[in-house]
């Protein structure tokens, strides 16, 4: 088999890269180690800053999240007894970010795929990558006991923070950057009316929670938990009291609680791996950076890389350009740093940390009350949440 790029991982980056370069007549493999229906199970955040809905539009996936999908003017914090709106459409010139879970924008992706035609490989296992330092890399993998290998141009590793892609790049050439928060969160999400039509985010002396939304009908919320403890732990009743005590009053009351429809935990971690590339690997999304989630940018740095990988790819096959190649490594890191900073200030800002003591405590509630006092502030904290440009 032959192909001109090949991608690993069919999540949201793999899946993206595959479509818009398959648009411009490039054509591509991608190559999933899990089932589709494993991939569409899966359930993440949900907001999409204005540059990711544009390039889903662009790359002929824009419909049903134009449908379905809600625009939000703003979010809101909690903290204090204080209950506190930030105008993301007014401090930013009229920006907004699109509420729609990751999990619909990696079906639309599956199916405008299928519509076209593209080749995606589920089930395979041992992926790994050969010759990358070479102009003729290529891929082997083994499905149903049998051994495959696929010839290509360049190979895009789009396969998570686990995948392979990184760890084949050699450990002198590569450094990582890491923090591990001494959290997780508990996400629950349920066929309740959402609590508001905005998001919430609170700080409370019991732990962060944030209250989030997929539709009319259906909701996500989620509460900072100890890394100790285990999903068994957490009865709904339990959740959904203690989510309860972290909300303003106000806001409990409206509270429509019901059964869980799905219900985990995720640990928090800042993570960056630079360079992006090495040969004629590139890295992009979880496979090159982790942010926590607080700032809701996991899925949105991972299409602002598929956006300069896909130029800098397109350049090399129609103009014969290299410099976007070359130069994409450092141009997505200075993107990502700077989403990195976003996630870690929300992240420290918002949640409970005991070990900073009386002091950490006070700074976060003066950091909070200076941020709704300052109409510079805020536009700062907006016009990251709703996406710094490309
Ligand atoms: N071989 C093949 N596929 C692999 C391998 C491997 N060795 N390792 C991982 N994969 C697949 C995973 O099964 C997964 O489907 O790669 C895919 C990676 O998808 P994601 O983890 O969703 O990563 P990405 O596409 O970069 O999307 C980033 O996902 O985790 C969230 O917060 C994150 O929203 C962000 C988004
Ligand atoms: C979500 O809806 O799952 C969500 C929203 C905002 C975040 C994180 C997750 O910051």
């Amino acid at each position: 088999m032959r192909t001109k790029v090949a991608i690993i991982g069919a999540g949201p980056s793999g899946l993206l890269l595959s479509q818009i370069l398959h648009r411009a007549g490039i054509d591509t493999v991608v190559l999933e180690r899990r089932t589709r229906e494993y991939v569409l199970s899966r359930i993440r955040a949900g907001v999409l800053e204005q540059g990711l809905a544009d390039m889903l539009r662009a790359a002929g996936v824009g419909e049903r999240m134009d449908a379905e999908g809600q625009v939000h003017e703003g979010v809101n914090l909690a903290f204090d007894g204080r209950l506190e709106r930030l105008d993301l459409a007014g401090l930013t010139g009229g920006k907004t970010v699109m509420v729609y879970g990751q999990t619909e924008v990696t079906q639309d992706l599956y199916e405008a795929r299928d519509a076209m035609g593209g080749v995606v490989i589920h089930e395979a296992e041992d992926v790994t990558p050969h010759d990358l330092e070479t102009d003729r890399p290529f891929l082997t993998w083994h499905r149903g006991g049998e051994a495959f290998r696929v010839d290509c141009d360049f190979v895009a590793a789009c396969d998570g923070f686990h995948g392979v892609g990184r760890q084949s790049i050699p450990k002198d050439r590569i450094v990582e950057h890491e923090k591990v928060y001494p959290f997780g969160w508990l996400g629950v999400l349920s066929r309740t009316k959402p609590v508001d039509h905005e998001l919430i985010y609170a700080n409370h002396e019991r732990g962060f929670a944030l209250c989030s939304l997929r539709s009319d009908v259906l909701s996500r919320y989620y509460v900072q938990v100890p890394l100790e403890t285990e999903v068994e732990e957490w009865s709904d009743d339990r959740f959904w009291e203690e989510l309860g005590r972290r909300l303003p009053p106000e806001v409990a009351a409206r509270l429509e609680t019901g059964p869980s429809v799905e219900k985990s935990i995720a640990p928090l971690r800042s993570f960056v791996a630079e360079p992006l590339s090495h040969g004629r690997l590139f890295l992009a999304g979880d496979a090159g950076h982790i942010v926590p989630p607080t700032g809701a940018k996991g899925l949105n740095l991972a299409a602002s890389d598929v956006h300069y990988l896909s130029r800098a790819l397109i350049a090399h096959y129609h103009d014969g350009d290299e410099n976007g190649l070359r130069a994409y490594s450092e141009k997505a890191l200075r993107r990502i740093w700077k989403a990195e900073r976003f996630s870690w200030w929300m992240t420290t800002l918002l949640h409970s940390f005991p070990a900073d003591g009386s002091f950490g405590h006070r700074l976060q509630h003066a950091e909070l009350d200076y941020l709704f006092g300052s109409t510079a502030a805020m536009t700062a904290m907006a016009e990251n949440y709703v996406g710094l440009p490309y």
